[in-house]
């Protein structure tokens, strides 16, 4: 037997007994004659005394960090107790022990913040998946999984597998893809998204469906995405969006309860798509804080009075001038914003300066605009931002896209600079009635802005008989949302074959074309499709919020860098030739 305990497990009542245990060595430290161990294993640490009598033993075969040891001994009370560990009110005095296997001194501590860099610690992962942090992450990650489960499995879903070995699947993304080596020069695609099969089980008649369940899609990389992803996938039949989000309304409730204790009491609030780029300049409002946008001119429309007859050029020539008002900053130096100033200058940002208005304390204003906006001018400006005595207002003027882009990051840098983004507070929301199409400058062609299978509204339909009011379009598309990042999305589907065919002709595609990719999806529709919809929640980017972290890597076991490569296999890596012939490459 390896083991009577774990490393996690002893406390005082074991007081007195005979215990073996095993696991990794944490920590050698030597005092005087006697040496403490920290021993390691999933389950916690537990600390070891080598008395006098084992150190013969100790310097013929001397523990090393990372050792894999095995100890048998007896669980004593310890005279200096560590509060900070569950085993701290015990250790073990060990009678003997044996090394079961060595090993190098590892590449970075092994420790809650490591002195690996990222590269090093995805080299060696494994090593790195020792560290308590990630270790809790894992653990979170998997009470997430069994949380979902349980909650769809008390609603009446059924876990029904799809394939991964697929025909492109449009979800916006590029395709990854494998060669077919018996069908010679064609290729698979990896789903996207299992998207298409799920509608076609709700035509099989199986309701209420989900899958957790991994996604491939070839795009650019950033902190909450890879390039492969676990989904939350859902579709259920005889439902309208109501359904849809008080069904996973209730799943998200439950999961926050269920791992967290977090009682999320308050149903989520709901923003239009078209308010929520309108108040916060993106489809993800972070609402932990409010700093609302000010929109004093929109697409060449004024709104703000005391813009009008101002000689000041940059903002009569701007498409846009959008403002917010940063509570409590009123004292910013020149030196904060000339920074501020670097800050939007930057190619993320893009804009050419930022324009501020500090609202003194005794109620006069100072602004880097006093030239153009006399006193009362700065006062209605104040009034329309709705700026009390000590805020400082800062604004952003040019094109409208670019500019309400810029004012969203300037908002949530504010936010972070505040302190106004507290992980440990969360503000779920919906943002309902997106626009069903949105237009591609680059391809200069509409696109699905969600993907080609969701309804729009039934009201709008007859908008799709004419291109130019395509714009106008919404979708009965909706998105999750939490702390500024999108949870999830869905929608209510497509379930006629011939609404499905104006919706591809409305994307550019000839009926053949239509026919070819889709022609499995629009003929089931031809044998009794039910009404449904559903939602894909994003399995990772839901973990890490939970942990209260931005990067989804540290919550995927092993995750790809930000070049998409994982470090540690070498992989994507060539192959030999007679695999590449085989599959006619
Ligand atoms: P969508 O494309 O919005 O919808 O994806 C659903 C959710 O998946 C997460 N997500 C990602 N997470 C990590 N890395 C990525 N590269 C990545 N891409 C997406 C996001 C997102 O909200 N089939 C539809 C769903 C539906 O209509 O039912 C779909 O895939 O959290």
């Amino acid at each position: 037997m390896y083991r009577t305990h774990n490393c996690g497990e002893l406390r005082e009542n074991h007081i007195g007994s005979a215990v073996t245990l095993a696991g990794w060595v944490q920590t050698v430290r030597k005092f005087g004659s006697i040496t403490f161990v920290d021993l390691r294993d999933r389950y916690g640490i537990t600390q070891l005394v080598f008395s006098e009598q084992l150190n013969g033993l100790l310097d013929a075969s001397p523990l090393g960090r990372e050792f894999v040891i095995q100890v048998k001994g007896t669980v004593l009370e310890r005279s200096n107790k560590n509060a900070k560990i569950p085993t701290g009110n015990i250790e073990i005095s060990v009678a003997e022990f044996s090394i079961m296997n060595s090993a190098k001194t590892p590449p970075f501590t092994i420790e809650e913040d490591t002195d690996g860099g990222d590269e090093l610690r995805m080299k060696y992962r494994y090593l790195d998946l020792r560290r308590p942090t990630l270790k809790r992450n894992m653990e979170l990650r998997y009470k997430v999984n069994r949380s979902v489960r349980n909650y769809l499995d008390g609603q009446g879903f059924w876990d029904i597998e799809t394939p991964f070995l697929i025909r492109s699947t449009p979800e916006g993304a590029r395709d990854f893809v494998v060669p077919s080596r018996m069908n010679e020069g064609q290729f698979y695609a990896l789903p996207q998204s299992p998207q298409t099969f799920k509608q076609l089980l709700m035509v099989s008649g199986y309701d209420r469906y989900y899958q957790i369940v991994k996604c491939f899609r070839d795009e650019d990389l950033r902190a909450d995405r890879q390039p492969e992803f676990t989904q939350i996938d859902c579709e259920m039949c005889f439902v309208e969006q109501e359904d849809i989000l008080n069904t996973f309304e209730g799943l998200f409730k439950h999961v926050f309860n269920d791992v967290k204790g977090i009682e999320l009491t308050e149903a989520f609030p709901r923003m239009t798509f078209a308010d929520a780029m309108w108040q916060y300049g993106n489809d993800k409002p972070d609402i932990r804080f409010e700093m609302k946008i000010q929109n004093a001119k929109a697409t060449g429309q004024v709104f703000c009075k005391a813009l009008e007859g101002s000689d000041f050029k940059v903002f009569n020539e701007a498409e846009s001038v959008l403002m917010i008002a940063v509570p409590g900053c009123w004292e910013y130096t020149r030196k904060q914003l000339d920074e501020l100033t670097e800050w939007v200058k930057r190619p993320q940002i893009g804009m050419s300066g930022v324009v501020n208005i500090k609202c003194n304390i005794d109620g006069t204003f100072k602004s880097s605009v006093d030239k153009f906006f006399n006193e009362e001018k700065l006062k209605d400006i104040a009034d329309f931002c709705g700026a009390k005595a000590g805020t400082l207002i800062l604004i952003l003027a040019g094109a409208e896209t670019r500019t309400r882009k810029a004012m969203s990051e300037l908002r949530l840098e504010m936010g972070n600079r505040l302190g106004l983004r507290n992980p440990a507070i969360y503000r779920p929301l919906w943002v309902i009635d997106f626009p069903l199409f949105e237009y591609d400058e680059e391809s200069n062609r509409w696109m699905a802005r969600h993907h080609p299978f969701t309804s729009p509204k039934p009201e709008q339909i007859p908008l799709m008989d004419d291109m130019s009011r395509y714009g106008e379009i919404n979708a009965n598309a909706y998105d999750m949302v939490l702390n500024g990042t999108e949870i999830g999305g869905g929608s209510i589907r497509i379930f006629q074959r011939d609404l499905q065919e104006k919706m591809f002709a409305a994307l550019g595609m000839s009926k053949e074309e239509a026919q070819d990719k889709f022609g499995f999806l629009m003929g089931a529709f031809e044998y009794g499709a039910p009404p449904h919809g559903g939602l894909a929640l994003g399995f990772d980017r839901l973990c890490a919020l939970l942990g209260g972290q931005e990067s989804i890597r540290d919550f995927i076991a092993f995750p790809k860098n930000n070049a998409g490569r994982d470090v540690m296999l070498d992989a994507p890596s060539d192959i030999d030739a007679g695999q590449k012939k085989e599959l006619g490459l």
